[in-house]
């Protein structure tokens, strides 16, 4: 510090003396002395006395002193030595600015005599001053996008002092990013510029502080600084920047709607707007993925709008932009993957990839219906499915390729049971839990021809009147047939046979289509009472089934015959026979017998007898059932010895037929033994008559065998076994006997009202081999009685069941059941029954 203080002092001492020389050369022509501004009061100028002349004394006695032309004394004389001396602080800038020369003009005045003298200080300029800026904080605000070069003018710094000492440079601190260059503007100002020499980055640095120098030419150099203070303006230059370029989420197709799918963020370094992100689909998104995803705009997060399925997309990729709201606006982009996860949510389908084809009831195991396919939408185990048919199916699933499958048979099938079947098939697939759907595949059985016609019954019984007009329907059978169409379209035709030697085929015709029998002929029922056609029912299949029916047809006995009196026998109706009778026979002598035949049967054949007419009335009664002619009472004297008696005879049909006899009795004295005269009378019929009662006691002694040893039989047998039934039967299986026509004997015991007979029958009846019929003898309650002889062998059951069926009117109690379950259907049987009214 000293040292440096030292070294002033020697300035000052040089400039002293420069000071001197100068004063010198202005004593000549004028007193001019320089000096530096800013002296310090008491400085010496320059000895004005010695310069003006002036001795030591004249100072004092002539009062030197100095006027100032201004009004400020900046300069005193001091009276003693007479040296101009620095009366008060100069500063050349406030007394001359920044003009370059600042002369200060001095009258220095002498009295006695008043002499003026000019004197001029000359001030020097110092660098006293430092360069100052107008403001010591320069602030400045530059966008950031500026380009590289760009100049911004500076306010210049002031430094009042004039020449080397005035402003002379500038300089500014560090910044990668300024420079500054010196602008001579007219006028020799300088202008500091800033120029840009790196583009700014606000998003690195926001603010630039710099600072500004201002340096003069003084020495030493003074300065004088501003700090620039420069705002980066944001520009948006910055891009928003996703966390991830990739999102990879995977979500369960059965998503809510309204889920959160995933939350992307951006960034962006911009400030402001240039720094507030919207975000959005990309520009190119499908409408479709916008109908499934939705996005936040503001905090970007992404949402479940509409369906997930696996199905039908597994994956999806969403272009996601951010974008900020500079201008112009900057986007960012990321990419988000969903993956769909699979969820068992499709039931598995079942397809027919052929439909179904009929199958033929005969088809054999394995036979191809129809071929099904199975497939599920969802993948993995919630795609495998699995077949399943019900436990008891006539159907099986055969596996061919992958998920394709045969429907085959694998058992019997029956048209006529199952005419169509609906096979349901159930697919599950393998998910948890399973999802399963089930499909109805009908399937036609086809008909073949399995089932021949059936006729309504096996055996048909037909009755029909005697008499009958030709060409009448006799009957309608029919047959049904299970099967299909033409397998079950039936025709009926009646196979040859002979009735009576004659074949049946002249007897009825059939009608083929509709099974109606007609009858070609008028049956006589005295001639054929009964015969069998055998028809046939054959469907129209190929090949064609047929069945066989019996049918019986009974001929209904009509009252076609009127009665024939056999005694007393006459040549012609209404002819006279004479009985003679003794006048002494008592009341209820028997005259005669009546006895006539009918060739009908049945009612139409149950005769009575009637007093027609009588010469004496009184005389004579005729029994209504036997025709038995006796006196009323004793025969007097008075009475005619010649009677007449007209006995009319009826049967019991519908209409009655009838027909009359005549007898004439003579009375006759003194004759006896009437009843051994009647029993010759009886011995001596006609031949006919003869026969008859031949036959009839023929019938009646083998009647009596037969019956004596059916009891025996039948007896034995009940005791035996039969302890159930209600019936005592015999039973015998032996068949060699059976081929024995004669054992196959049956008798009936019938009646009939009051009438009772008997019918025996042996064999096949229904050969109309032989009937016999007898009167009965007078006495006898027995007015009819019938006798079959067998002829040849037929199935006994069918016997019994004709007996059964030809005696409509019958009180007979025939256990046809009980026959007909004959371990041996052809076993013979013997029976009798004797349930008589
Ligand atoms: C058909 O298949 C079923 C079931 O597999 C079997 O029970 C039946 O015996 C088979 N029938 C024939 C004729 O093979
Ligand atoms: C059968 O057809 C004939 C002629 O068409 C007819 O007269 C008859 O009544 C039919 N029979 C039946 C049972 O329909
Ligand atoms: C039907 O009768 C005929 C003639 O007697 C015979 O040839 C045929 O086999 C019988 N058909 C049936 C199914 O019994």
């Amino acid at each position: 510090m000293t040292k440096r203080k030292g070294c002033r002092n020697w300035r000052w001492l040089a400039l002293w003396w420069h000071h001197f020389f100068l004063l010198w050369s202005t004593i000549d022509g004028q007193t001019r002395y320089s000096i530096t501004e800013e002296l310090k009061q008491g400085s010496v100028v320059g000895n004005l006395a010695k310069d003006l002349g002036l001795g030591l004394s004249e100072i004092f006695d002539r009062k030197l002193h100095v006027a100032s032309e201004a009004g400020e004394q900046y300069f005193s004389v001091d009276a003693g030595k007479g040296e101009l001396v620095v009366n008060d602080r100069i500063d050349r800038e406030a007394l001359c600015g920044q003009s370059a020369n600042c002369v200060l003009p001095l009258q220095v005045v002498i009295e006695d005599p008043l002499q003026l003298f000019r004197v001029e200080v000359d001030i020097q300029d110092i660098n006293d001053n430092a360069p100052r800026f107008p403001s010591n904080e320069i602030i400045l605000e530059i966008a950031e996008s500026t380009v590289v070069g760009v100049h911004f003018p500076l306010e210049s710094a002031i430094d009042p002092d004039v020449g080397s000492n005035s402003l002379k440079s500038y300089t500014l601190s560090k910044d990668e990013c300024f420079s500054i260059r010196v602008k001579e503007v007219a006028g020799g100002r300088k202008v500091p510029e800033l120029i840009l020499a790196k583009v700014l980055d606000r998003e690195k640095k926001a603010v630039h502080k710099l600072l500004l120098t201002a340096l003069d030419g003084g020495s030493p150099v003074r300065s004088g600084t501003a700090q620039i203070t420069i705002s980066v303006l944001d520009n948006n230059d910055n891009v928003p920047a996703f966390e991830k370029t990739s999102y990879k989420v995977s979500v369960s197709e059965n998503a809510v709607e309204g889920a959160l799918i995933v939350q992307t963020k951006a960034t962006d370094m911009d400030d402001g707007q240039n720094g507030e992100i919207e975000y959005s689909f990309g520009a190119h998104t499908s409408d479709a993925m916008m109908s499934i995803f939705t996005i936040d705009h503001i905090s970007g997060t992404i949402f479940l709008k509409g369906k997930l399925d696996f199905e039908a997309n597994a994956n999806y990729e969403l272009d996601i932009s951010a974008k900020d709201k500079g201008i112009p606006r900057m986007e960012g982009h990321c990419t988000v993957h969903v993956e769909v996860i699979d969820v068992n949510d499709n039931a598995p389908e079942i397809i027919l990839t052929s439909h179904p084809k009929p199958v033929r009831e005969d088809s054999p195991n394995g036979t191809v219906v129809a071929l099904i396919s199975a497939r599920d939408l969802d993948s993995g185990d919630n795609g495998k499915v699995r077949l399943q048919l019900p436990k008891t199916s006539q159907f099986a699933l055969k596996p061919s390729f992958s998920h394709n499958y045969a429907l085959v048979t694998s058992g019997p099938l029956d048209r006529e049971k199952v005419s169509e079947y609906n096979i349901e098939i159930t697919a599950t697939d393998s998910g948890s839990p399973p999802l399963s759907s089930k499909k109805i595949i009908p399937v036609t059985i086809t008909d073949v021809n399995d089932n021949a016609p059936v006729f309504t019954q096996k055996i048909y019984h037909v009755y029909l009147k005697e008499n009958g007009v030709p060409g009448a329907i006799l009957y309608s059978v029919s047959a049904s047939d299970l099967d299909f169409g033409e397998n079950a379209k039936v025709s009926y035709s009646i196979l040859d046979s002979k009735v009576q030697d004659v074949s049946v085929s002249s007897y009825v015709y059939i009608n083929s289509d509709n099974g109606s029998i007609y009858s070609m002929h008028s049956f006589d029922y005295e001639k054929l009472k009964v015969f069998q056609i055998q028809v046939q029912a054959k469907d129209q299949g190929s090949p064609s089934l047929s069945s066989n029916a019996t049918v019986h047809v009974f001929i209904l006995d009509q009252n076609d015959n009127a009665p024939a009196v056999i005694y007393p026998s006459s040549a012609a109706m209404g002819s006279l026979s004479h009985q003679r009778m003794p006048r002494s026979a008592k009341a209820g002598h028997l005259v005669t017998k009546v006895t006539a035949v009918d060739a009908d049967s049945g009612h139409n054949a149950w005769l009575s007898y009637r007093l027609a007419e009588a010469t004496d009335a009184s005389l004579f009664t005729v029994n209504l059932y036997t025709g038995e002619v006796r006196t009323k009472r004793a025969v007097s004297e008075q009475d005619d010895s010649s009677q007449r008696l007209l006995i009319e005879i009826k049967d019991d049909g519908e209409p009655i037929q009838s027909s009359t006899v005549t007898v004439s009795i003579i009375l006759e004295d003194g004759l006896h033994e009437p009843i051994l005269d009647l029993r010759h009378k009886v011995a001596e019929p006609s031949k006919k008559t003869g026969r008859i009662t031949l036959y009839l006691i023929l019938s009646l002694a083998s009647v009596s065998v037969l019956s004596l040893v059916t009891f025996f039989i039948l007896a034995v047998k009940c005791i035996r076994n039969s302890r159930s039934s209600s019936t005592c039967c015999m039973r015998r299986t032996d068949s060699d006997d059976y081929k024995n026509p004669n054992r196959n004997l049956q008798i009936q015991l019938n009646t009939d009202g009051p009438i009772k007979y008997v019918e025996v029958l042996g064999g096949d009846m229904l050969s109309q081999s032989q009937s016999f019929r007898s009167c009965m003898s007078p006495m006898s309650e027995y007015s009819d009685f019938t006798l079959i002889k067998p002829s040849s062998t037929t199935d006994f059951k069918e016997v019994i069941s004709v007996l059964d069926a030809s005696l409509p009117d019958s009180t007979w109690t025939f256990e046809s059941q009980q026959i007909y379950s004959l371990p041996h259907p052809s076993s013979s049987l013997m029976r009798l029954n004797t349930g008589i009214k």
